[in-house]
């Protein structure tokens, strides 16, 4: 994602919160907001970041994204790692949220990890569709991620 030290970056499923550590080390005027609609995992992530908490580099909330609240053209990243928010028909509305709390320029990163399938591709394909309905341009990015296994990342950016 190429994070610069003053991005300010939010993460929807943190999850573990292991993305949320890979992102902060690179921070320094920076901040990531990481919200996990499970309590549990909300939990998880500050106590696996608590260091950058404290340091004000990472702000963790217990939410769903269609209930967090951020400013218009605040952000400079978006990203999702295996969340199941970006090709359902009934997720489309927030994907205009993400574009409008995006900066001009601002780029939405939502990677899976999946297997080397036809519906890996038919997926990779459907989430494209949906950003560039939702006014991002988009490319996308394929790795081998273990055996039999990809790491795929739809990046849209925000064309105002
Ligand atoms: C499959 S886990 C992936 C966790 C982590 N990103 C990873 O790759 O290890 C999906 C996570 O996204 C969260 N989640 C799903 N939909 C969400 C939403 N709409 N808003 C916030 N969190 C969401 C779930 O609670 C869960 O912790």
């Amino acid at each position: 994602m190429d994070i610069a030290p003053g991005d300010l970056v939010l993460e929807i499923g943190s999850g573990r919160g292991v993305a949320v550590s890979l992102v902060a080390e690179r921070l320094t005027t920076g901040k990531i907001f990481a919200i996990d609609r499970s309590a549990t995992m909300a939990r998880i992530t500050s106590e696996h970041n608590e260091r950058h908490i404290r340091a004000g580099r990472v702000e963790v909330r217990c939410t769903g994204f269609e209930s967090a609240e951020f400013p218009a053209d605040h952000l400079t990243k978006i990203f999702a790692v295996n969340v199941n928010l970006f090709w359902l028909d009934a997720a489309t509305p927030q994907i205009d949220r993400m574009r409008s709390i995006l900066k001009p320029g601002g780029e939405l990163f939502v990677f899976g990890e999946r297997p080397r399938s036809a519906s890996t591709m038919a997926n990779l394909a459907a989430t494209e569709r949906v950003l560039q309905a939702h006014g991002f341009d988009t490319v996308r990015r394929i790795v081998p991620h273990g055996r039999e296994r990809l790491l795929t990342c739809v990046i849209g950016t925000v064309a105002h």
